[in-house]
């Protein structure tokens, strides 16, 4: 059982933090945001992650995990101090370091006996060093010497299965060169490395640097198959069968080869941009990474030109109302952090439509993450009613309550029969059966 500070309760550190104290940690989860701390102590969960709300009622009530405002208290008493607040990207998609600056100067303020602190975080490669210097002039202000070493650990968590993919990693990276800190970070995750659980020791840099690598990989993956799906369309293949035979092949995967509207979310797209910064700062350009980027982009422009041209070309979309399914960048989470239905939703409504929009969870986060085009929004009660009176149902997120829509009913609330389902989660001959126009993506 090891003592933690996890500082910062956002998505990654809240979802530590809990997980942390089911491995049998006592876990103080510290922010300076009072509201949301008396909330958790409360039990009510800032966000909507599945299985999360459990995980933190059967902690706190063990006794192994709490809530605090009190910054300077859990730093003083705590030997691992994990690191987990936001890296905002910055304008030239840099990683903003302010929180990380501020959490580490706190730490060498306040701790008073040999502390492990821990990055969790996704930081710009280098930041560990500088986390080191910062503590370490604190330190000096105070003129006194309490050794610390600096740990990188950074979390692949998904949104939707944070709690499944903390609890059960494909691996467990620990970036560090201290013995003593490895020692620790080994009792830290004791339950995952008894499991056997690939756990990979690196250096700072290294570890910095997976984190990154790992979801560039992933990011270029999409959109790679999504490139190729635009082409299917061009030349008569379908991406769906090639992705099931190229996925076959077990050097490249099944996984991440489904084509759609684009890569959203808070981690790739801001990941992506920073892995190219830090290319071009270094004089070594990821150009693949770079492209990406830029490709996803196209993307989802693409999208909204795919509904027009269906619907008769350049103006068509004038006076229509479209109905559109899923607003969160993925489904089973209620973000919508750089989802390609921001994107898609503004550009139909600039080209004269109005939207009928429905999500399971994110309809308070689209009151004010589409309120530039509000007056053209009506915000539906669920999926058929986001279908009535529309002349196109588009298809966004893959949630799986839109994986079973009864198409003839949708088909008779429509007022022209388009059915863009830009996920390719319906078969064509499903929905011509019911009358439906169907539009995927990729063929
Ligand atoms: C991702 C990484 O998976 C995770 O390891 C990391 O820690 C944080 O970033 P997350 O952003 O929660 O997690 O979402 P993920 O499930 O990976 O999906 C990201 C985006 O890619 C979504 O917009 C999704 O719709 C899109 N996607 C994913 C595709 O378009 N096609 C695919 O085949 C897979």
């Amino acid at each position: 059982m090891v003592t933690i500070t996890v500082i910062g309760t956002g998505y990654v550190g809240l979802v530590s933090g809990a997980c942390l104290a089911d491995f049998g940690n006592s876990v103080t989860c510290v922010d300076i945001n009072i509201k949301k701390i008396e909330d958790l102590q409360k039990g009510i969960i800032p966000i909507y992650e599945p299985g999360l709300e459990s995980v933190v009622a059967r902690n706190s009530v063990a006794g192994r995990l709490f809530f605090s405002t009190d910054i300077p208290g859990a730093l003083k008493k705590n030997t691992v101090v994990f690191i987990a607040v936001g890296t905002p990207p910055m304008e030239d998609g840099s990683a903003d370091l302010g929180h990380v600056e501020a959490a580490a100067r706190d730490i060498g303020r306040y701790m008073s006996a040999y502390t492990v602190v821990v990055d969790k975080s996704t930081v710009p490669i280098g930041t560990g060093r500088k986390v080191a210097q910062w503590i370490g002039e604190e330190l000096d202000k105070r003129g006194v010497q309490v050794p610390f070493d600096v740990v990188s650990n950074p979390e692949f968590l998904r949104e939707g299965s944070a709690v499944q993919d903390f609890t059960h990693p494909d691996r467990v990276v620990i970036g560090s060169e201290s013995g003593e800190a490895r020692k620790i970070m080994k009792e830290v995750y004791r339950s995952l490395y008894l499991n056997e659980t690939p756990y990979i020791e690196t250096n700072l840099e290294s570890a910095e640097m997976i984190k990154y690598a790992a979801n560039a990989f992933l990011a270029v993956k999409i959109t790679f198959i999504n490139e190729i799906a635009n082409l299917c369309e061009k030349v008569g293949a379908d991406v769906r069968d090639v992705a099931k035979a190229v996925g076959r092949d077990g050097r490249i995967g099944a996984k991440f080869l489904h084509p759609g509207p684009g890569y959203g979310g808070s981690c790739f797209p801001k990941d992506t941009r920073a892995l190219a910064h830090i290319g071009r700062d270094s004089g070594e350009p990821v150009s693949i990474v770079e492209a990406a980027i830029s490709a996803n982009d196209r993307q989802k422009s693409r999208m909204i030109n795919k509904i027009e041209e269906a619907l008769g070309g350049a103006g068509s979309l004038k006076g229509k109302t479209i109905a559109v399914l899923g607003l969160a960048f993925k489904p089973n989470t209620d973000d919508m952090r750089e989802s390609p239905a921001l994107t898609i939703c503004e550009g139909l409504a600039n080209r004269g439509a109005k939207l009928r929009v429905w999500d399971p969870a994110a309809m308070k986060e689209a009151a004010w993450r589409l309120a530039s085009i509000q007056d053209k929004l009506f915000f539906a009660a669920d999926e058929y009613d986001a279908a009535a009176g529309s002349a196109a149902l588009v298809l966004l997120t893959e949630w799986n309550q839109f994986r079973n829509l009864d198409l003839s009913r949708v088909k008779n609330l429509l007022t022209l029969p388009y059915f863009f389902d830009l996920r390719n989660v319906y078969k064509q001959e499903e929905a011509e059966n019911a009358g439906l126009k169907y539009i995927g993506i990729g063929k």
